[in-house]
């Protein structure tokens, strides 16, 4: 299942992606755990301190590496130059799994050793100056957008992604490439309003968008949410002490969080599986296409000198391994 937190700077996506992560560790599910995010903060989230946090592998320095892997042998990918972040895979393409051992994982993921279990973290690398400008920034989530297109992820395993809502994920595809979307909101007019870009965007698309209402104080908080999104509020989150500890430097055991806090992280991971049903892996292909040639057209055939529509395999579909039996 691939599920996203976005919202805007400051609400908690940080904080409520690395609290579901660690309540899915717990459930002893695969998980890997993204951070694309333009502050890169899930490391220090899940545990890490400064240190080996600041040590985690950027993929957006690997990207030649992830391209090469995937490429494979695909004849319509004549090499990692050409290959953009929308690239389709293709017959010969290689795919990855949650829960394999890759090339891509061995240079790009850590294990993160958490209470409840160990999860694989994956981060894009800090983003400058320069990033914010489109095309560069573009090359730090490109790296994750590439690795959601070639991912093929069953019931039961999780991609939890940590990432901005910012108009970039909307140019690229991005933001289609998830099960579902939790859209992180404070209970404000600035944390509505990304709300109702987010779902202009995500209509056309068919994206499960489902509202997290963050640091909630009170009745006349869910009343605003509940106004302003409708049946789109999931569920809310108040003011965590576990939380603040954690910032403290001093993680209590995960097994202390609140208890209304842990029925969140609960009502999230029912609404991420209850997703499962309505996946369509050929509307996966057809929107992966799709921005794929958007891409093509307004910058990739003339930065890369190449057609990339050539690059579409017309009969190529994901779909998951048949489960083995015994
Ligand atoms: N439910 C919460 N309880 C306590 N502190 C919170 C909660 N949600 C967020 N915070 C705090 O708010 C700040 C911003 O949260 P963060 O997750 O980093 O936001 P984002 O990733 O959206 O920029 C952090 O200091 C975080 O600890
Ligand atoms: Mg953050």
């Amino acid at each position: 299942m691939k599920i996203a937190f976005v919202g805007k700077g400051g609400s908690g996506k940080t904080t409520l992606s690395s609290l579901f992560i660690r309540h899915l560790a717990t459930t002893g599910a695969p998980v890997v755990a993204v951070d694309a995010d333009i502050n890169q903060h899930l490391g220090p989230a899940l545990g890490l301190d400064e240190a080996d946090a600041a040590g985690l592998p950027a993929m957006g320095e690997r990207l030649p590496l992830i391209k090469d892997y995937l490429r494979g042998s695909n004849p319509r990918i004549a090499s990692a130059e050409t290959m953009i972040k929308t690239t389709p895979p293709g017959e010969g393409s290689r795919l990855l799994r949650v829960r394999e051992d890759n090339p891509v994982y061995e240079a790009c993921a850590r294990a993160v050793e958490l209470d409840g279990g160990a999860v694989r973290l994956m981060v894009t690398g800090p983003f400058t100056e320069a990033d914010l400008g489109v095309a560069c920034y573009h090359s730090k989530t490109g790296a994750v957008e590439l690795c959601l297109n070639h991912l093929v992820d069953g019931q039961s395993e999780y991609v939890v992604v940590d990432m901005t809502a910012g108009s970039d994920s909307f140019a690229s595809g991005m933001f289609t490439r998830f099960d579902i979307t939790f859209l992180v909101a404070e209970p404000t007019r600035k944390g509505v309003s990304v709300y109702r870009q987010y779902k202009e965007y995500a209509r056309d698309f068919g994206v499960t968008l489902k509202v997290v209402g963050n640091k909630v104080q009170g009745q006349d908080d869910i009343d605003f949410l509940r106004a302003e999104v409708g049946d789109d509020l999931l569920v809310t989150v108040g003011h965590s002490d576990w939380v603040r500890a954690m910032e403290k430097g001093r993680p209590p055991l995960f097994e202390r969080l609140e208890d209304t806090n842990r029925q969140a992280l609960r009502a999230l991971q029912t609404a991420a599986d209850a997703t499962y049903e309505l996946r369509d892996w050929e509307r996966y292909m057809r929107q992966m296409v799709h921005f794929h040639l958007k891409n093509a057209r307004s910058w990739g055939n003339e930065r890369t000198g190449a057609d990339l529509a050539s690059q579409v395999d017309p009969s190529f579909v994901l779909r998951e391994a048949e489960p083995v039996t015994a």
